[in-house]
């Protein structure tokens, strides 16, 4: 699974940023207080290699969404860049970025709301086929789309059913080969088992491992649960208030965090406790707002080891070992954050 770290990346992302509006409520037109903005992601950059699986993982509301939207500017990006296989996306014209979509698609958290409720499985997992002029007759897309329908272990007898009469699982399924349709390269994954039950969460998690190998995809795969990320990523990447704090090789960041961030949420999980490690470590309080993120290192308010600098001196991401960069002033010092009295 891994690869060579000199690989060209297929996809990379420079200091990409995205800030929505948020829409004013009444009170603050009635009192003229101005228009609040959300930094959702901030300042982010890496890079995905060919045949990579990209783990993306933080807490609910740290960005992770928006900046898979972003790359594929389905949320258009404020500043920064996104490359696609040489091509600069963010540069595309609208119809040159449609034409890119078909290159590069996403699988949504929830199946259900994802699907046109009024639309059949073959009118839904077809649409690409002529939004991107795929198949020259109507019986030519009905064929391509069964094709991509039995590949992810539906039966043709599902094309003329409607979503609701499929389980969540099922439904997922649907999701996946609207996305693989159109033979794409590179594919957001957002939590797409996140909302399934756990025992149909490995069905799909083996589903798409074994799409990408056979049809030489690259992923970036958004999950909150380190105990997916830690199963099928190469290399994973840390959010925290819109930014990466750590990125590197899966193994390394899973058996040796070194950002703070990190370490409190794998001691959060029993499954990656390491072997004698059984105390967890309290990731006290709640993500900050990021309509208001907090001066410095946006981690400082809930750090156990945050310092004066902290709370005033961004960190910047620095190379801690092989592929591996995390943001904290005080990495240099080999600290870990305490583990919590076993309760
Ligand atoms: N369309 C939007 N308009 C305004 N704010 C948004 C929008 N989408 C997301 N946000 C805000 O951006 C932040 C990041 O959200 P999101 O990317 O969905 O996080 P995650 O996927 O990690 O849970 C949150 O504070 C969220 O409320
Ligand atoms: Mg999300």
């Amino acid at each position: 699974m891994s690869h060579a770290p000199d690989t060209a990346p297929l996809l990379s992302v420079e200091g990409l940023s995205k800030t929505y509006r948020s829409g004013r409520r009444l009170a603050d037109r009635l009192t003229g207080r101005p228009e609040t903005q959300v930094r959702a992601v901030n300042n982010v950059s890496f890079g995905i290699r060919p045949g990579e699986i990209m783990g993306l993982i933080g807490e609910s509301g740290c960005g992770k969404s928006t900046l898979g939207r972003a790359i594929l500017r389905l949320h258009e990006p404020t500043s920064g860049r996104v490359t696609f296989g040489g091509t600069d996306v963010t540069a595309l014209s609208d119809d040159e970025m449609k034409a890119m979509r078909r290159r590069m698609q996403i699988i949504f958290q929830d199946p259900y709301a994802s699907l046109n409720p009024r639309r059949t499985v073959a009118e839904i997992v077809g649409l690409p086929l002529s939004l991107h002029g795929l198949a020259k007759t109507p019986a030519e897309a009905r064929d391509i789309t069964a094709a991509i329908v039995e590949k992810v272990g539906l039966k043709t007898a599902h094309l003329d059913r409607y979503p609701h009469q499929f389980s969540g699982g099922q439904r997922q399924r649907i999701g996946i080969a609207r996305a693989l349709v159109s033979h794409p390269e590179f594919i957001v994954c957002d939590e797409p088992v996140s909302a399934l039950d756990v025992s149909i969460q490995a069905q799909i998690i083996q589903l798409l491992t074994d799409l990408k190998r056979e049809m030489g995809l690259t992923y970036l795969f958004i999950s909150h649960d380190i105990s997916v990320i830690g199963y099928l990523s190469d290399r994973v990447a840390v959010m925290y208030l819109g930014e990466v704090v750590e990125l590197g090789p899966v193994e390394t960041v899973l058996s040796n965090p070194r950002h703070p961030y990190t370490q409190s949420l794998m001691s959060a999980v029993p499954e990656v406790d390491r072997p004698g490690h059984k105390a967890r470590v309290r990731l006290t309080g709640d993500l900050p707002s990021p309509l208001a993120p907090p001066p410095g290192c946006k981690f400082h308010t809930r750090c156990p080891l945050a310092t004066e600098i902290c709370r005033h001196k961004a960190p910047v991401s620095e190379t801690v070992g092989a592929g591996h960069t995390a943001a904290c002033h005080r990495l240099h010092e080999n600290l870990s954050v305490p583990e919590a009295e076993p309760a």
